[in-house]
């Protein structure tokens, strides 16, 4: 095993690479944090300082700094050993062979497309789209950074470079590039829409000639294995860090709308590219930020927009915020025509989101009817229980009784008992569902013999010593892959195992189960022995299994005796 891996691993303590992502709380020994990897809003991930090891009690995402960070930030293992170790002053020298995956041709078909339109782009043929792009503002530095360009008006241009490269027509129209063997977007300003990890995976094709208004504004990549838009937000890839330094993430409606944000130096946004917010994007945004800003259409439907997705992004327990924009700007066009420092104003008036809702509702509401007007108050006392700030309640209630002349306690009495009728509505979270099989004393005997191993070396020599002979292949596989890891390295811990068994799969899968089970770390040798009974009384039983079968079987009687004798022998243990 490497042994700049090994060094890299030790000097990095796993719960601040984790703590710089997630918010972790101590307790005990460990630290618990919401999981990044599955949907939740309960803290059932630990970090362990001792062991250097993070398991999700809820999902079984385990692993170490390395993989936390392969899977959080979407970066191969050679990524993660250079960022690593630049944080650590270890130089990272050596040749680690890329993962190949099996869509790098995808990949590569993509960046040649966009080489390609950015070629149009910069072409005689571009004169018009570059003009209808500095009309809108969007300079060269923008063009090149967010990967803008031009598909020309003809039928096969692209594809014919791309067949010219090697590809087949088949694939060309499977990945979204072309259509019935010939170029799917012609004459459009061409977006590149980015995966989580900076690939381009798909394109926006724009309209810049007004006129024909049965073209649709934009065409988009259809849904391919790297394009998925429901899993995807525009400009993720940047603003995660920006996220991270600015502490809240701005969700807008278009990649323009990030565009623009990002030429003012506005760069923790994503765009939701016109799609609802979907399970798998409330969890990315999850791991930007627990503080969320919505900053979508002035418009009508900006509105409507913001309020269900307001709703969607409260009940995760996230702090969600408003920027509010007038009708019919969008964010392009406000910063656009008011400037950087108007926006950043909105961006310090930002409402909360129970406060935007309200002020919506009293928009709708007509406050001659007496019915109505009560109406109105229950909802915004009932919209008030969302809200966990003591002070932020009186000032309302104050603002209500004022405003409504009603008694501050009447309304005060009512709003308790909303709020307590909301608290006895919650249900209490039902254990998740395990959907592993319950394991049985055996099996149990030899995980915890294995997790003996992981935390004590004198255990793998006893284990060696025993002849323990497990019945299934992984178990088996696992023991020796830490009996040969121990050898080769002269020590063991769980954190660098992990390192050396990440690409096998097959035993991963049962390292995981152990490690997210609540086994034991320290025995001594008299109980040590007991497991390896109940290990061994297995096995034994198995065997007899085994041989009576064959007895029954056998037809020669003399056979059929050694057999008995075998079984025999077994039974009294010799
Ligand atoms: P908008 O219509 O708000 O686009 O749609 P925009 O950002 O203001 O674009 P400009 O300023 O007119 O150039 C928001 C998002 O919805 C998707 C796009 O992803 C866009 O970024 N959309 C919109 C489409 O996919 N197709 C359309 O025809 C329109
Ligand atoms: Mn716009």
């Amino acid at each position: 095993m490497d042994n700049t891996v090994n060094t890299i691993r030790s000097k990095v303590d796993i719960v601040d690479i984790i703590g710089e992502r997630i918010p972790l709380t101590a307790k005990g020994k460990n630290f618990f944090g919401v999981c990044p990897f599955h949907d939740d809003t309960n803290p059932s991930m630990c970090v362990s300082r001792e062991k250097q090891i993070y398991t999700c009690f809820s999902c079984h995402a385990t692993g170490n700094v390395f993989s936390f960070l392969m899977n959080y930030e979407h970066m191969d293992f050679k990524e993660t050993l250079k960022y690593l170790g630049d944080r650590v002053g270890v130089k990272v020298e050596g040749n680690f062979t890329k993962k190949t995956s099996k869509y790098d041709k995808l990949y590569e078909a993509y960046n040649l497309s966009v080489k390609y339109y950015q070629n149009n782009l910069n072409s005689l043929l571009g004169k018009e789209a570059k003009k209808y792009l500095q009309s809108r503002n969007i300079n060269e530095d923008v063009i090149k950074e967010f990967g803008i360009g031009l598909s020309l008006d003809k039928k096969d241009d692209l594809t014919n470079l791309l067949v010219k490269k090697g590809y087949d027509l088949a694939t060309l129209n499977s990945i979204g590039l072309t259509t019935n063997d010939y170029d799917i977007y012609r004459n459009r300003i061409m977006f590149s829409l980015y995966d989580v990890a900076g690939k381009v995976v798909g394109f926006s094709g724009r309209i810049y000639r007004d006129g024909d208004p049965s073209q649709s504004k934009y065409i988009n990549s259809k849904e391919t294995p790297i394009f998925r838009k429901g899993e995807m937000l525009y400009h993720y890839h940047i603003a995660k860090e920006e996220a991270r330094l600015k502490k809240s993430i701005i969700v807008m409606e278009g990649f323009m709308d990030v565009i623009r944000a990002s030429t003012v130096g506005i760069k923790n946004t994503v765009a939701l590219m016109g799609t609802a917010l979907t399970k798998e994007q409330i969890i990315l945004l999850k791991r930007l930020s627990n503080n969320i800003l919505l900053c979508l259409d002035g418009d009508p439907p900006g509105v409507k927009a913001t309020l269900n997705i307001g709703a969607l992004l409260q009940e995760e327990n996230l702090d969600v915020k408003v920027i509010s924009l007038p009708d019919p700007d969008d964010p392009d066009t406000f910063i656009m025509n008011n400037g950087k420092d108007k926006f950043l104003n909105l961006m310090d008036a930002a409402l909360n989101f129970s406060d935007y809702k309200m002020l919506k509702l009293r928009e709708t509401v007509d406050f001659r009817s007496d019915e109505e007007k009560a109406n109105y108050i229950n909802t915004v006392l009932k919209e008030m229980t969302n809200i966990n700030d003591e002070i932020h309640i009186e000032v309302m209630l104050k603002r209500l009784a004022k405003e409504f002349d009603i008694g501050y306690n009447t309304l005060e009495m009512r709003f308790y008992s909303l709020k307590k009728e909301k608290n006895s509505e919650k249900i209490v979270p039902v254990e998740v569902k395990k959907d592993i099989k319950k394991k049985d004393k055996y099996q149990k005997a030899v995980e915890q013999v294995i997790y003996f191993m992981l935390n004590n070396d004198w255990v793998i020599s006893e284990v060696e010593k025993e002849k323990l002979i497990l019945a299934e292949e992984k178990s088996r596989k696992l023991c020796s892959e830490i009996i040969y890891f121990y050898k080769q390295n002269g020590f063991i811990t769980i954190a660098d195992f992990y390192t050396y068994v990440t690409d096998k799969e097959d035993i991963l899968v049962l390292l995981n189960s152990i490690l997210a089970d609540n086994y034991n770390e320290h025995v001594d040798k008299e109980e040590l022995k007991l497991y390896f009974k109940v290990i061994k009384d297995y096995s034994i039983k198995q065997e007899i299994k085994r041989l009576t079968t064959l007895m029954k079987k056998e037809i020669d009687p003399l056979e059929q005796a050694k057999l008995a004798e075998k079984i025999r022998k077994l039974r009294i243990g010799e």
